[in-house]
């Protein structure tokens, strides 16, 4: 940039000096967060009444008695009510670096000063193209070909005008097909594709969806050509009229399932033959694998026309392909994100794609292999009462109780008052998962967290 005035005032010594002294001080206090403790029994009844007022403003409580103070440090973070707790469940998988990570926050403060709270579809700043570079161009690593993307403010939203996309371009087709146990959103339409009955209970049918059943890992053919015979049956019985395949790869909300290349590929290729568009979903399993996607762990790099990122990428956006792109008017938003949460987005995808987190031996790898060494040697020595672990890299879960809905809920909430966030997934069975804050979190936190679960199994 040139003849402007911004980068002086970005560099002013002055702001750099107000940089410096924020770090310190984040530093020096988020220090003090050391490890899991109770809430001092002071705090009891003003933050009971805190969660009160709450719940009747937002019209239902809380899933957790959880309100954050709004510090942490690292995979540990402090609640209102000063008890301290290890977050290994990132608000659903959104907190990557964890709980007062001076780069991130440093990175926010880049974007809470320049001019506007938001940027939209009219007005954005310089920060866009520069995170819209990097996130098509990391896309692009194995030569995938995705030339645009649209940014937006929801994982939903982002599932909405790939939908949007695929009906204006496969016109008169309407009906989309997914996965069984698959989850993609809660808007009208969306939740007609998200697998799940009482999502949509009172809503109208805004969306004809038909389901194929998820890879199945233990019959590996059967699995692949179930799928492939389920969309032949289907793409016949009603010709022409399927936009999209919307895919999951791994499932995150319907109980941590990993899919597998060759069944992907196989329904890739049936779909092609019929004109049918792949949506890829990655709002959940973007990061989370040892390749910064997992359309690029699964190779599916030509086979995807179109894919969803959210959660840990903070900004949410759809990619898509040139053959793809809409006619002018079809999409559009007056905010699609903050300032501060495309510069924290730029921050934390160039740290996951620089800083050793990808690959056979990264750092998300390493995790995984520790947390999951850990939770099977807890099956061994509680065979009865836990089963797995599931998920791969950045996702893993287990399996309590058989899966017993109920009891994994209850052992989620004994978790909280212990001290470890988690949350459940799926349907028979239902899993306790984690989505770990991968860049912050160390493997004698791991250890801890070990710890506490354990000692909540012996709770029950
Ligand atoms: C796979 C998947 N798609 C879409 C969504 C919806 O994202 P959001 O809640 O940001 O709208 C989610 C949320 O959990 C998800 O897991």
């Amino acid at each position: 940039m040139k003849n402007v005035v911004a980068p002086e005032f970005f560099k002013d010594p002055r702001i750099e000096q107000a940089k410096k002294l924020l770090t310190e001080a984040l530093t020096e206090h988020s220090a003090k967060i050391t490890e899991v403790k109770p809430s001092p029994a002071e705090n009891k009844v003003e933050y009971e009444k805190l969660m009160e007022d709450f719940a009747k403003m937002r019209g239902g409580s809380l899933f957790y008695d959880y309100i954050g103070s709004g510090i942490g440090n690292g995979a540990l973070v402090e609640l209102a009510d000063g008890s301290v707790k290890y977050d290994f469940i990132t608000g659903i998988g959104v907190h990557y670096f964890g709980h007062s990570h001076p780069g991130v926050v440093a990175a926010q403060v880049d974007g809470a000063i320049t001019n506007t709270t938001m940027s939209g579809n009219l007005q954005q700043n310089v920060d866009s193209p520069r995170l819209f570079d990097l996130i098509l161009d990391q896309a692009n690593k194995y030569d995938a070909g995705f030339d645009h993307m649209f940014m937006t403010s929801s994982g939903v939203m982002a599932a909405e005008n790939a939908l949007k996309m695929v009906f204006q371009k496969r016109f008169p087709a309407h009906r989309v097909v997914a996965f069984e146990k698959c989850f993609m959103g809660r808007t009208l339409a969306v939740s007609q594709i998200t697998d799940k009955a009482v999502y949509r209970k009172g809503l109208p049918k805004s969306l004809a969806v038909d389901y194929i059943p998820f890879y199945d890992a233990e019959n590996h053919e059967k699995s692949i050509r179930m799928a492939v015979s389920h969309l032949e049956w289907y793409f016949n019985r009603y010709p022409g009229e399927y936009a999209a395949m919307c895919m999951e790869l791994i499932q995150g909300e319907g109980g941590y399932w990993v899919g597998n290349e060759e069944y992907f590929k196989a329904i890739c290729d049936t779909c092609k033959k019929h004109n049918v568009s792949v949506i890829v979903d990655e709002v959940q399993t973007f990061m989370r694998t040892e390749e910064l996607f997992a359309f690029q762990y699964f190779k599916l790099d030509k086979h995807a026309d179109m894919v969803l990122i959210g959660k840990n990428s903070q900004v949410c956006a759809t990619l898509y392909r040139e053959d793809h792109k809409p006619q002018p008017g079809l999409i559009s938003q007056t905010f699609t994100s903050s300032g501060s949460a495309i510069n924290a987005a730029y921050y934390i995808i160039n740290e996951v794609v620089n800083g050793g987190y990808l690959g056979k031996d990264g750092k998300i790898n390493k995790l995984h292999a520790k947390f999951a060494s850990n939770l099977d040697g807890l099956h061994k020595k509680y065979p009865d009462k836990i089963k797995g672990p599931w998920g791969i890299g950045a996702m893993i879960g287990m399996t309590l109780f058989e899966g017993d809905t109920a009891k994994s809920k209850d052992f989620t909430f004994k978790l909280f008052d212990n001290g470890v966030l988690s949350f459940i997934a799926g349907a028979n069975p239902t899993r306790v998962r984690f989505l770990i804050p991968a860049g912050a979190v160390t493997e004698s936190d791991i250890d801890k967290v070990c710890a506490i679960i354990e000692e909540t199994l012996n709770e029950i």
